[in-house]
């Protein structure tokens, strides 16, 4: 038989066969010597191969880099500023640029992505050529060769730019306290409503401070709880005398363990 005659395109979509084939009887592939192999079990072996290696090595640096436990979310938080993961940074860092954010936010978000994306999903209609060397097909290869670059650009930005520091801080789980909630003083503090703000944990919340470790004597306490402080209002706590000892006896005393 001579060379080429007849010769098909083998798993090239892009490349319509000639002739219509009858199903069920297997192509031949008698004319590539070397070139094809069964699809099972060598190929998929070759392919479990491979992507066991990338299993393996996802699974040492996640072992070896394990991803920061944070705090849990809290939704009033709004000083919170989250990091996507590190596949989607260059996508984040984008909307840092002054024509992709502010108002120009529709442009960073949807249009540039979106062109981006749309090019990749419409390449094999764009690019109809049947060569498979780079070399033959400077557009597709420039192309992604930009995106790379640009991928690879944009993620090394942000992860540059970021700060890692505030990050931490910000995420940080801060240690429970050990408060006695069966305590007196405990049950002054929940009648009162001081923990809608200072937390049932007295850790504070979005808006008020911690009451844990102030170093506040009982009367200082008495004072602020009377007479309020700052951003706290006046006339918190309305109970008598003898709760209000015991609140702020509880409160002076209150230790992060
Ligand atoms: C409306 C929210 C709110 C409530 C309710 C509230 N607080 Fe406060 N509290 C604050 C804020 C805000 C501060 C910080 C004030 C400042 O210094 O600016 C504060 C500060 C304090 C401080 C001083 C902490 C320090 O380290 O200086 C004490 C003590 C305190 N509160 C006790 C109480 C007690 C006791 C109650 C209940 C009777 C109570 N608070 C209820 C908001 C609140």
């Amino acid at each position: 038989m001579q060379r080429g005659k007849g010769m098909k395109f083998v798993g090239d979509s892009r490349i319509k066969t000639a002739e219509h084939r009858k199903p069920n009887i297997p192509k031949d592939y008698s004319e590539y010597p070397g070139k094809t192999e069964a699809f099972w079990p060598n190929f998929l072996l070759k392919e479990w191969m491979v992507g066991a290696v990338f299993l393996v090595g996802y699974l040492c640096l996640t072992v070896a880099h394990p991803s920061p436990l944070e705090r849990i979310a809290d939704p009033t938080d709004t000083a919170y500023i989250p990091l996507p993961d590190w596949y989607f940074l260059f996508l984040y860092q984008l909307l840092k640029y002054t024509y992709a954010s502010g108002p120009y936010n529709v442009i960073g978000a949807l249009v540039i992505p979106g062109l981006a994306f749309g090019a990749l999903m419409l390449a094999p209609f764009i690019d109809r050529g049947p060569h498979r060397r780079p070399a033959k097909r400077p557009f597709a290869v420039g192309f992604m060769l930009l995106a790379i670059a640009a991928i690879f650009f944009l993620t090394w930005e942000s992860a540059s730019t970021h700060d890692w520091e505030a990050a931490k801080k910000q995420g940080e789980i801060v240690a429970e306290s050990s408060v006695d909630k069966e305590s007196e003083g405990y049950k002054v503090f929940n009648a009162s409503g001081c923990i809608s703000c200072h937390g049932a944990e007295l850790t504070g919340g979005a808006s008020a401070p911690t009451l844990l470790d102030t170093g506040l004597t009982p009367e200082e306490v008495a004072k602020i709880a009377k007479e309020g402080q700052g951003a706290m209002p006046a006339g918190m706590f309305k109970g008598s005398d003898e709760d209000l000892e015991k609140l702020a006896e509880f409160i002076s005393n209150a230790k992060s363990e």
